[in-house]
């Protein structure tokens, strides 16, 4: 079970990175050129609110039935958070990212309200920028790529 929802959030966040960083380009690139909000640009915005919340399921299964979990009762949270591995998959990789992924659904639905296309895509470009850097921020880079 872990080793496959390991794997299945390690390959799936290929997937969220690159949907994300088109996202905000897609925006900047959008609002800079004064172009109207279109079918494809609220496709990209909804395809990379769906992807990054199927990444959320993942990274929550694979936080509980992660062995790095038993730290908690073995360790306490004292050690883990002296520990910058520990605390980085245990504390700070699940926090940030879904502090990350709330920008994206708060980003998303506001800019679904907004009427004019300048906005839709300052909103967008906002909040899903934020979110690429706070993802970008906390990704285990080492073992990912290793
Ligand atoms: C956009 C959101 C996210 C991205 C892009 C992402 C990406 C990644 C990546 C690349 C790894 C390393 C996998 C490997 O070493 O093969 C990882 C590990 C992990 N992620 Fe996420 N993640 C995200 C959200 C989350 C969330 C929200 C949680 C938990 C609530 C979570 C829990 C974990 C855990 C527990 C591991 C460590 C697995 C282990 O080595 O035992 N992730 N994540």
């Amino acid at each position: 079970m872990y080793n496959m929802v390991k794997m299945l959030h390690s390959y799936w966040a290929y997937l969220v990175l690159i949907i994300l960083v088109i996202a905000v380009v897609n925006s900047i690139v959008r609002k800079a050129g004064n172009k109207e909000y279109e079918a494809k640009d609220f496709r990209i915005a909804l395809f990379t609110l769906i992807v990054s919340h199927i990444q959320l399921l993942l990274g929550l299964i694979l936080y509980f039935v992660s062995p790095r979990f038993s730290l908690f009762s073995e360790s306490g949270m004292g050690e883990i958070m002296k520990n910058s591995v520990d605390r980085l998959y245990l504390i700070e990789h699940p926090l940030v990212n879904i502090i990350a992924i709330a920008l994206i659904t708060i980003g998303y639905s506001k800019h679904k309200k907004k009427l004019l296309s300048e906005a839709k895509f300052k909103t967008l470009a906002v909040f899903y920028t934020i979110a690429l850097v706070l993802v970008l921020s906390r990704i285990p880079w080492s073992t990912w790529l290793a």
